[in-house]
């Protein structure tokens, strides 16, 4: 089914609950739906929405909105404890989360909570607690829109990293709508609990899923804003991640900021690249809990920037978000990238 609608109010599809407008509207319930909508679209500019969790409207859209809305739940025993489940993109992440914790299946538990659909997820890699969504995913069906043709991409084509796939490369955002994730999940007990606070639960006998899963919701409960409650779209800058050359002039520096080398928080990756929390480096620059009219920065985790009273604009959120790049900038020499999409 294909529901079409114009000059649709877009406040109840984003979270960060800006009051903006598109042009035209495209709802599809089925993956076949797929070449018929992509018809109606014929030239004008467009954007996919899933749960609009990770998106930040920055006025009205010039264009058309597509909304997936395959909900399809299949799921194909393995025979060896693991499960094959093919997901349609609209369905919700953490009712799938929720679900798959209820049947004792896991994989995804540590990313509970996390707003938005699945096909978002996959696109952006969604991640928490020392897990991502790539973990599980075993293919990905899209429409492509360059060779109009229906295609599976197998994980190892869709070049996942930290927040990022080739659905979010430049060249490729504009070719593929994302119908279904398949993902592989397991009975046999694998839980992930290297992330600070869910290491208590090491000493707990007989876990399961659904107890990390109750562990997850009550520390993002305490970190993080309830979207439902204060409009967000989660995380709003990437953790940046800086060369070593960067980080030992970094590193002699910090005594400016009256600090020890040592109490800098930081992450050494894989490839000898230092990340370094965006969270602490706003906080250290004093927007932690600081708003600016309508628009602020969340208590609890600055990296979130919140639509702090619901009657913030866009204009609103980029002054904050310019005002932190801003500080951030010349306080550390660190130039902070949304980690959500701006459209
Ligand atoms: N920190 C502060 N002040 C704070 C909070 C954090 O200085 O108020 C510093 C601390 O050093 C802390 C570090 O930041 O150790 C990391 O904080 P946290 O564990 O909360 O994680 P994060 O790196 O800030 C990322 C994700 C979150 C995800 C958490 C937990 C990104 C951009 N964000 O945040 O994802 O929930 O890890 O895994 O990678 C999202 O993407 O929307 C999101 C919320």
């Amino acid at each position: 089914m294909i529901i079409v609608d114009e000059n649709m109010n877009l406040h109840a599809f984003n979270t960060m609950r800006m009051n903006v407008r598109c042009n035209k509207w495209i709802e599809f319930t089925m993956a076949e739906d797929a070449p018929s909508v992509m018809t109606m679209v014929a030239d004008d500019k467009f954007a996919i929405v899933g749960g609009g969790s990770n998106i930040f409207f920055t006025g009205d859209f010039d264009g058309v909105i597509l909304h997936p809305a395959i909900k399809i739940w299949e799921a194909v025993a393995l025979g060896d404890g693991r499960v094959e489940i093919t997901l349609g993109a609209g369905n919700i992440l953490d009712l799938t989360i929720e679900n798959l914790c209820k049947c004792g299946l896991w994989g995804l538990e540590n990313l509970s909570g996390i707003p938005g659909t699945v096909g978002g997820a996959a696109v952006q890699n969604a991640g928490a607690y020392g897990a991502e969504f790539a973990d599980v995913i075993k293919e990905v069906r899209v429409w492509d829109i360059k060779d109009s043709r229906f295609v599976d991409l197998p994980r190892e084509s869709l070049d996942y990293g930290y927040r990022h796939s080739v659905f979010k490369s430049p060249e490729q955002r504009s070719r593929y709508i994302i119908l279904t994730v398949t993902i592989v999940v397991g009975k046999a007990t694998s839980p992930k609990l290297e992330y600070g606070p869910l290491k208590e639960l090491k000493e707990t006998d007989a876990l399961t899923p659904m107890a990390i899963r109750e562990k997850v919701l009550e520390i993002r409960d305490s970190k993080l804003p309830d979207v439902d409650k204060t409009g967000s779209a989660g995380s709003f800058f990437k953790n940046p991640v800086v060369d070593a050359a960067t980080w030992r002039s970094f590193l002699a520096s910090a005594d400016k900021f009256g600090l020890a080398e040592d109490e800098i928080p930081h992450f050494v990756l894989d490839d000898g690249r230092i990340k370094i929390p965006a969270a602490w480096l706003i906080e250290k620059c004093g927007w932690k809990g600081k708003s600016l009219g309508d628009a602020g920065v969340w208590r609890n985790q600055p990296l979130i920037i919140v639509n702090a009273t619901g009657s913030a604009t866009p204009g609103d959120i980029m002054a904050v978000r310019d005002a932190v790049i801003a500080d951030v900038r010349s306080m550390f020499g660190i130039s902070l990238e949304p980690e959500v999409v701006c459209l």
